[in-house]
């Protein structure tokens, strides 16, 4: 048995939680793969998943043009398990009645179990009780034939539904939002007890079975890698270099737009630690002379991205027989660029990464990391020994301080804001608050203000510091960080740092702002 050979399949109705769903189902030790709700019906028993979740969505199933499954879905044997819109498909396929809520519910509902709350609920329940997320317009009047109630809240009396003998389920609520607390046990029970998946998507057998794809896939043949020191390369490294050891060659191409000693600590954990081979590319002086003049964010970003790839191409060209390219892709930037039926996010701002390779290149991709999501690629990076300050490490930009330095980029703006960011981050680590935020960083303004120190008057830069909590980096809330140590941090940057006498804090959320400043 392999870990592949037990999963579940997500057909996604373009509910904002689909891919919380198959994060849910892969901590059951489960795969899983996300797809579009119409997907074929002879591809869904070739693929021949143990289960099927049907997400939420935001349409309503009465609608006419309303997404549906194909009719003989329902037939496959398959355990299904509907979730809010899907669990309203499925009451409708089988003669049920959904129709508009008087009132939308939106929020906590206490879920309420009927005497025999059935097979899903196992566990779930605590005296009969249990708080759950609520968001839906639509809700199910009358049940069909052959199925029961299983529970209810105030305002919904059909929160969920069972066929017990088909193997069929449905909820109304989101048992896969961290806001219905234990709302992992009903996932849980969905996939191992009535779908009777055993288990196998653990980060031990994930390496394994990593590791054999890669040699089966690459045999003999050499192959190259852009690290940048992210979370994402860094493990696929780890992991390209335990399958095929010296055939892989790394390239770390330094612009001159990194953090502090940031360069020295990716040789040191790479090369001298690991004995990857590394080539160091000090590439400083072209990013800057590229950039110079340059002031707005989006060129500065193609600019960055552009030399990048250059600079890349030239260091492959260099390794004699590479065929093929590693990337840390990782599952949600594949689901993203397959981009959704419902229409892909208007683009803020232009991210780059080693995606952006040219076609002409003419190298093979080898993404061992495809599959997972980032705590899955961190779990993995932890169980290959990585160091934890880099699995755990912030994400950084591609462009890195490149967008952090506010309109043209300098040296003398690099070499500041690098300083007073290591004293951020360090005081963040001592304090015991880096892992406590999402992301923190210090930004550099282009702007003097005046200052006194000792007897005289300055007249410096103005350095802004950034820290925000949020679990999917489309939303962020800045982070209450406390005054002390603000208060810390600001004052040793004045001390330290020369060219700064005012340090800013910066209480922004995303939207309307964003996380990074340009
Ligand atoms: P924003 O600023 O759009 O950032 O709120 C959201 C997340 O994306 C990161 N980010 C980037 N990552 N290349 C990247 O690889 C980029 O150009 C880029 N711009 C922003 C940002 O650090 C945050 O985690």
């Amino acid at each position: 048995m392999n870990i592949h050979s037990e999963k579940i399949l997500i057909l996604d109705f373009g509910s904002q939680y689909t891919q919380l769903i198959a994060r849910r189902v892969r901590e059951a030790h489960v795969y899983c793969e996300l797809h579009p709700f119409d997907m074929d019906l002879e591809a869904i028993r070739e693929y021949s998943p143990q289960g099927i979740i049907l997400s939420g969505g935001p349409k309503s199933v009465y609608d006419a043009e309303a997404p549906a499954v194909e009719e003989a879905l329902f037939d496959l044997g398959i355990p299904v398990l509907g979730i809010c819109y899907g669990m309203q498909l499925l009451a409708r396929h089988f003669g049920g009645k959904v129709v508009p809520a008087g009132k939308r519910e939106y929020g906590h509902a206490d879920l309420m179990s009927k005497s025999t709350p059935g097979p899903l609920f196992d566990g779930f329940f605590i005296d009969g009780k249990s708080p759950v997320w609520m968001s839906h317009g639509d809700h199910v009047e009358k049940i069909p034939d052959g199925f029961e109630v299983i529970s209810q809240t105030d305002n919904a009396p059909v929160a969920a539904i069972q066929n017990v003998e088909r193997n069929l389920y449905g909820v109304q609520f989101h048992p896969e939002v961290n806001h219905t607390p234990r709302g992992e046990i009903i996932v849980d029970t969905f996939v191992r007890k009535i779908c009777r998946c055993k288990g196998q998507w653990t980060p031990g057998k994930i390496i394994e079975d990593a590791v054999a794809r890669i040699r089966e896939q690459v045999g003999t043949d050499k192959v190259i890698l852009g690290l940048s020191g992210g979370v994402d390369s860094s493990v696929a490294a780890t992991l390209i270099k335990r399958a095929i050891g010296d055939q892989l060659t790394c390239v770390f191409v330094d612009n001159g737009l990194l953090r502090l000693a940031e360069g020295d600590q990716v040789m040191a954990t790479f090369a001298e630690n690991m004995g990857v081979k590394v080539i160091r590319v000090d590439a400083e002086d072209r990013f800057l002379q590229a950039l110079a003049g340059e002031t707005d964010p989006e060129q500065k970003r193609r600019i960055i991205g552009n030399l990048f790839i250059d600079i890349f191409e030239e260091e492959a060209a260099r390794i004699a027989n590479a065929i093929w390219l590693a990337q840390g892709t990782i599952y949600p930037d594949v689901i993203e660029s397959a981009g959704g039926k419902t229409g892909k996010a208007q683009n803020i701002k232009s991210h780059h990464n080693v995606g952006g390779l040219p076609d002409y290149m003419k190298l093979k991709l080898l993404e061992p990391l495809k599959e997972l999501f980032k705590d899955e690629v961190r779990a993995i990076g932890e169980e290959l020994g990585l160091p934890h300050q880099m699995v755990w490490r912030h994400p950084f930009p591609g462009p890195g301080l490149g967008v952090r330095i506010l309109g043209e980029v300098k040296k003398e703006y690099a070499d500041i804001l690098r300083q007073a960011d290591a004293i951020y981050i360090e005081e963040l680590y001592t304090s015991g608050y880096y892992d406590k935020i999402s992301q923190a960083f210090a930004v550099f303004l282009p702007v003097k203000s005046v200052g006194v120190m000792g007897d005289g008057r300055t007249y410096e830069y103005v350095i802004s510091l950034r820290a925000v909590e949020t679990k999917d980096f489309m939303t962020a809330d800045w982070s209450k960080l406390p005054y002390a140590l603000l208060s810390r941090i600001s004052s040793r940057i004045i001390n330290e740092v020369r060219g700064v006498n005012r340090v800013a804090y910066d209480i922004s959320s995303k939207p309307p702002s964003t996380i990074e400043w340009e």
